[in-house]
């Protein structure tokens, strides 16, 4: 397999991350505001912390690009990781156990390897080109055809009350027209919930890199369709996403605009 290293440590990483933040649940829970309601919490900064520490030591001449520390280590390398230590703060802040860790790793800007580790240690995860797997089973996007038939994920920004888009509109022109719209909190999550094949497409805006990176992939590699919220081609540098069986991706694209 290609880049087999590296997702091996992608994968380690975020397995071992995701532990170490149940361990901390359990003893400290600090929680700070970075926003209104954007929260940051001692788990958030201990995976990071143990993240940076792995990448570092398996490769010292990557970029880094990490939520809570932003870009670290050579700009100018092609390569470079990409870091959410823990996807689903406010979900992990008041012990809903929807949350998640994100590991990307890009050469030159284009994502090649993604790992996802979910609150219970399952690990999705994929190699550009190779496939998408969770843990050691193969991922599949679902074959729904039509919204009336389909169960979708959104999520709405920190920033909301300032957003010209709430996405609020676009959340109840869905919800009338699909089996249910939900909002789970982990956008790493949600992307690996569409490329399981348990929903059947997501999107969102006022995204960031770090958020997205790993879950893209990984839908893609499920045999999914990945873009902008207003269909043009997913780049890293995109601030909004729309991840979908394929299937249903026009129609979804459709209600967005
Ligand atoms: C957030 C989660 C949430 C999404 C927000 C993200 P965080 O990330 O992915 O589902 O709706 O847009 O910022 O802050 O928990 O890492
Ligand atoms: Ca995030
Ligand atoms: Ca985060």
């Amino acid at each position: 397999m290609k880049y087999a290293d590296i997702a091996q440590l992608a994968r380690a990483t975020a397995v071992e991350a995701a532990a170490l933040i149940r361990r901390t649940a359990e003893s400290t829970m600090d929680v700070q505001h970075k926003g209104r309601i954007d929260l940051v919490t001692t788990a958030d900064r201990a995976a990071e912390t143990y993240i940076l520490q792995q990448v570092r030591s398996g490769y010292p001449e990557h970029g880094i690009l990490a939520e809570e520390a932003g870009h670290l280590g050579s700009s100018d390398s092609r390569a470079q990781w990409i870091v959410d230590p823990l996807d689903g703060t406010t979900n992990f802040a008041h012990g809903f156990p929807y949350w998640s860790v994100s590991i990307a790793w890009a050469e030159d800007g284009q994502v090649q390897v993604g790992a996802v580790a979910d609150a219970s240690g399952r690990c999705y995860w994929a190699v550009r080109g190779e496939g998408a797997w969770c843990d050691e089973v193969p991922l599949q996007v679902s074959v729904t055809p039509s919204l009336e038939q389909s169960l979708l994920v959104t999520g709405f920004s920190y920033t909301i009350q300032e957003d010209s888009d709430t996405n609020m509109a676009a959340f109840e022109r869905l919800t009338l027209q699909t089996q249910g719209v939900r909002r789970t909190g982990s956008a790493a999550l949600d992307l690996c919930m569409v490329a399981s094949g348990a929903l059947d497409a997501y999107w969102e805006r006022y995204m960031n890199p770090w958020d997205l990176a790993a879950g893209t992939l990984i839908v893609e590699e499920a045999g999914g369709r990945v873009s902008d919220a207003d269909g043009a081609a997913y780049t890293l540098q995109s601030t909004s996403v729309l991840a979908s069986n394929g299937l249903l991706h026009q129609a979804v694209a459709g209600q967005l605009r």
